[in-house]
């Protein structure tokens, strides 16, 4: 196929990639309706999706990934700075050289019998000054599907492009040839062999193996968080994993959230919930759901936009009940992968309904029933929604410009300790509190479920530099500012002695973001605690819920041994990082001690 550019960086890099990769076509794809339509109609053919019931889920798809491919592979995450030293002890390393080496020896060769498909993408509104341009080539129909709804892509595109403008090359294969011939399955990868790439310093992704989620869409996770954090080191600017959400409250004007969940945490739930019913004076809209890229406007205050132009969403767990404008953006226009197909052409997940279906196919393709004892859904399946679909979109989501933000707040998985929500003392301290989050593992990534695991900012798996300098970039955010957002720290995640939730969560979610948000535009009062500004019982909107005074003060206990004894934990990671720690958070932590005494 004609190239449609004559950006001569772009051409001779593709050029090369084609003689490396050897695919038997190129696809540059426009990004039109009709180039999707014939995709999904060939995957079809080929027995790797299914078409779900044009009525109840219209121009909407089912994929079944390899039982193999199923979530981030962080073990084999790598960012191949030139100095082992930039990528810190929390990332893999790999000299570039060698790892280039590498990569070449896998890519040789690996899209025989395949098509090259071009996708050039554009995270955040084509053109806008905070947006960015990357071309992902891949080997992989799905993830042109998946690429179009989580990001601008095709023809505008490559216009913004221009000639000469500056791109993230992507470079990613499921790993998969089809040599002399060779049968193609339905979900081709190399577990084997995978390697998710980063090479900070030349911005540029190179991913092989995986054909699954933040492994192969390489806008998100590989671009706009791993690359894109370094890009705003150097720039001046924040990439973070974070939701951004609109709040506004009659006669009291809008206001802009960010808040950094880790993982499968809640941040789709958040970004769009439903207030609940009593609270008829407040309204949620949703920016993005996902990942905040952050920077001073001219008027020294930070804006954001959600560089993404979909939702890459959990399944499991989301309802009616739980999350109706999540399950309301996957009604039509989506990809689902790893969900359960019911009889009648539909989709199905662990609460979606009550009543679970009699009779389904599981996420393997196999017969599924209730008795099974087993899963119908993969815990990390996830649905691909268009953002524009979201009955409570927010007007400003595609403002170039970004929105205001007032607020941050970090959270994490915690049935322990941390209490439902507080406010830091100051943006220093507020640093301290996202750098020493602690969060349970979920099944977004490999590893053991439920486990506590440092996750500075949510963004351990996600920052492409020494998280020691981010901790460091992130304290200097604030110098250049004439006024800063306030920081909180959230957690719905908290049980009791029986291992109940302490806090019903959800659209209840709602009372302390409005206590954040009248904290952040000085209309609420606060009390002082060891750990920072907490809302008295009667500082809290309790209209329609009823929530005990006791049940309160049990969600908001502090118990000062228990921090105390997590100070120790974040010593150890202090110590990991030392070399490239900036003072602040180790004044931070001695001052936290001293308050716990
Ligand atoms: P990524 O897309 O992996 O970055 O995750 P996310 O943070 O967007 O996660 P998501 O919102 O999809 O939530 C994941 C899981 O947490 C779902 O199973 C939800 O049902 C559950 N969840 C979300 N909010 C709450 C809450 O307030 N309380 C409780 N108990 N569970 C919640
Ligand atoms: C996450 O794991 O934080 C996700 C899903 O948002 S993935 O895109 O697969 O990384
Ligand atoms: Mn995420």
């Amino acid at each position: 196929m004609q190239p449609k550019t004559s950006h001569k960086a772009l051409l001779k890099w593709i050029d090369k990639m084609v003689a490396l990769c050897e695919p038997d076509s190129v696809h540059w794809c426009d990004g039109s309706q009709t180039e999707a339509d014939a995709l999904f109609e060939k995957m079809i053919q080929a027995g790797s999706c299914v078409r779900l019931d044009a009525e109840k889920r219209p121009n909407s798809y089912l994929f079944r990934s390899d039982p193999r491919d199923v979530a981030r592979v962080e073990s084999k995450t790598f960012i191949c700075s030139f100095n082992r030293d930039d990528a810190g002890p929390t990332n893999n390393w790999e000299e570039p050289r060698k790892m280039r080496r590498k990569m070449k020896g896998l890519f040789k060769g690996c899209m025989q019998g395949r098509t090259m498909y071009v996708i050039p993408f554009s995270m955040g509104p084509v053109g806008g000054p905070i947006s960015k341009i990357g071309v992902e080539l891949t080997d992989s129909p799905y993830v042109v599907v998946n690429m179009r709804i989580m990001a601008r892509i095709g023809d505008p595109v490559l216009e913004a492009l221009g000639n000469n403008e500056f791109f993230v090359p992507c470079m990613h294969s499921v790993g998969y040839p089809l040599t002399d011939g060779k049968e193609d399955v339905a979900w081709p990868c190399n577990p084997d062999n995978t390697y998710i790439v980063h090479f900070p310093e030349e911005r540029t992704v190179v991913s092989y193996g995986s054909g699954y989620g933040g492994n192969a869409l390489l806008g998100k996770k590989c671009f706009a968080l791993r690359i894109a954090s370094t890009m705003a080191r150097d720039e001046g600017w924040l990439a973070e994993h974070m939701l951004i959400l609109g709040i506004e409250r009659k006669g009291r004007g809008k206001n802009y959230v960010a808040a950094a969940f880790p993982s499968a945490c809640g941040k789709t739930n958040f970004a769009m919930m439903i207030p609940p019913k009593a609270i008829d004076d407040v309204r949620i809209t949703c920016v993005g759901d996902d990942i905040a890229w952050i920077k001073p406007g001219e008027d020294g205050k930070l804006r954001a936009i959600n560089p993404e132009a979909g939702f890459f969403g959990v399944a499991p767990g989301t309802s009616m009940q739980t999350n109706p404008n999540a399950l309301l953006s996957c009604r039509r226009d989506s990809i689902f992968t790893n969900v359960a197909l019911t009889e009648d052409g539909d989709v199905w997940w662990e609460g979606l309904t009550a009543q679970p279906p009699k009779k389904c196919i599981d996420w393997r393709g196999e017969e599924w029933t209730p008795e099974s004892g087993r899963l119908a859904a993969h815990p990390n399946s996830r649905f691909t929604a268009p953002a524009e679909n979201c009955p409570v979109i927010d007007e400003n989501w595609e403002n170039p410009e970004g929105v205001r933000i007032d607020s941050i707040i970090f959270g994490g998985r915690r049935s322990g300790d941390m209490p439902l929500v507080f406010q830091s003392f100051n943006w220093g301290h507020g640093v301290y509190l996202g750098a020493t989050m602690s969060s349970q593992r979920t099944a977004a990534a490999e590893g053991k479920q439920g486990e506590l695991r440092h996750d500075p900012m949510a963004m351990m798996p996600f920052c492409g530099y020494h998280m020691g300098d981010y901790f460091r970039h992130w304290i200097k955010m604030q110098r250049g500012l004439t006024e800063s957002p306030r920081i909180f720290h959230v957690n719905w995640f908290r049980r009791d002695a029986d291992g109940n939730f302490l806090w019903p969560g959800f659209g209840e979610n709602l009372r302390p973001l409005l206590w954040i948000v009248k904290r952040s535009t000085g209309q609420a009062s606060a009390k002082e605690s060891p750990i920072g500004w907490i809302p008295r019982y009667d500082d809290m909107d309790w209209r329609g819920l009823e929530y005990s005074e006791e049940k309160f003060a049990e969600l908001m206990r502090i118990d000062r041994k228990r921090f105390r004894m997590m100070t120790l934990e974040h010593e150890q990671l202090f110590l990991e990082l030392f070399e490239h720690l900036p003072k602040e958070v180790i004044f931070e932590r001695e001052l936290l001690i001293s308050r716990l005494l």
